[in-house]
């Protein structure tokens, strides 16, 4: 199989039916602004009974992760598109989301367009499959408590955090290819998990 076999080039085609696209019933787990594809590349490798698929907006930048996507790696798709287009690509089969370094949007008039926002959560809430499960890592801390509040005020619930997640106990890390970056020069990274449970998850649909 060709590499770029990973890639998917019409991923709307396949809304409700990912499952099929990787041939089994194994949970689906999906990084929104994967990059070079790094952490989804080396979780693939280790947990073959998991389905990753990695989302990312520019050509350039994927063209660095197709490159480096191990031919037999099946539990590994790839797809270029923007993460507000999510709920058009993706209806109740998700497990869970990685958002990891995402562009943290300083300025205030684009609050909006962190992946954390209250409009990107009512996206993700068409997707996940039952439970609603979001893992973020973070150098930038603003952007860390914006999330807190926004995943807190919209019904989930922070189920881990940690404010120097390397200097912590939680074992062995995957990095991404940013956090390699800021662990050498010795920046903290700030971790969470949160998450939403089905029946909170409904009442937001309403
Ligand atoms: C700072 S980089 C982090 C890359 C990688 N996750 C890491 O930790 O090394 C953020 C990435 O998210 C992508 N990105 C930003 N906004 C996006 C969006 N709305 N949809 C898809 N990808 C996005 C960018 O193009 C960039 O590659």
């Amino acid at each position: 199989m060709d590499s770029a076999t990973n890639l998917i080039l019409n991923p709307k085609d396949n809304i409700t039916s990912w499952h099929e696209v990787f041939g089994n019933s194994n949970p689906i787990h999906v990084e929104i602004g994967m990059g070079k594809g790094d952490f989804l590349i080396e979780n693939a490798k280790r947990y073959p009974n998991i389905n990753f698929i990695g989302i990312e907006k520019f050509d350039s930048v994927i063209v660095r992760a197709i490159e480096k996507v191990p031919k037999d790696l099946n539990n590994l798709k790839l797809i270029r598109m923007d993460a507000k287009e999510i709920d058009e690509v993706f209806a109740n089969e998700i497990d869970c989301i990685y958002l990891n370094f995402s562009d943290p949007w300083p300025k205030k008039r684009h609050h909006d367009r962190r992946l954390t926002s209250h409009i990107f959560l009512r996206k993700y809430d068409h997707i996940f499959k039952s439970d609603a499960v979001i893992y973020q890592k973070t150098d930038n801390r603003d952007l860390f408590e914006y999330s807190v509040v926004s995943l807190s005020t919209y019904g989930y619930v922070i189920e881990d955090i940690s404010l120097d997640l390397h200097n912590s106990d939680r074992g062995d890390i995957i990095m991404t290819e940013y956090e390699k970056k800021f662990v050498a020069q010795g920046d903290n990274i700030y971790y969470l998990v949160a998450k939403k449970g089905i029946q909170s998850h409904k009442k937001m649909l309403k």
